[in-house]
């Protein structure tokens, strides 16, 4: 589902507050799934899983800093994220999956840490902007 107006505005009202700290909030997104979905931690077969690993934070301060950059081409995700779409798809090979746990990860990440900015349109937005993501990083599976 393409992203409307508002729903931009609601990404562009919250997202600054995540990128702000992107080490703490993917970190944090990323021990979630870790710890909740197991299986997800046969890709990351060097990282300590702790809450304060200093691998989870580093990979999770690049997974946010790639979907801020997301977040400033709304109108064209793919091309934003090309490198990564190749590496996801030819190196990495993530079962498409896993895209939709790391969201719900991240979601759950941000409505504890904003509670009074989670209401529900910034909510459903951001749940389509991390659909459009995951829709992105999968597009060249074949
Ligand atoms: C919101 C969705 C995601 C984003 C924005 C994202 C972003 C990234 C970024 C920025 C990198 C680093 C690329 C580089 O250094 O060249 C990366 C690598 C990687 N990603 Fe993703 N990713 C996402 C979802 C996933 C999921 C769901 C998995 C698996 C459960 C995954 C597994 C990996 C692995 C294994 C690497 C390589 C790690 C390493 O080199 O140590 N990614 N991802």
């Amino acid at each position: 589902m393409a992203l409307n107006a508002d729903d931009k505005s609601h990404i562009q009202a919250i997202w600054p507050c995540v990128a702000a700290h992107p080490d703490e909030y993917g970190g944090e997104a990323l021990y979630r799934m870790f710890l909740s979905n197991p299986q997800t931690k046969t890709y990351f077969p060097g990282f300590e899983i702790h809450k304060d690993s200093p691998q989870i934070k580093a990979h999770g301060k690049k997974v946010v800093n790639a979907l801020t950059e997301a977040s400033k081409h709304m109108d064209n995700i793919e091309g934003a994220l090309g490198n990564l779409i190749d590496r996801h798809a030819y190196d990495l090979r993530v079962d498409p999956g896993n895209f939709k746990l790391l969201a719900h990860h991240i979601l759950v990440t941000i409505a504890t840490h904003f509670p009074d900015k989670f209401d529900c349109m910034t909510h459903q937005a951001l749940d389509k902007f991390l659909a459009a993501v995951g829709a992105a990083l999968t597009c060249k599976y074949r």
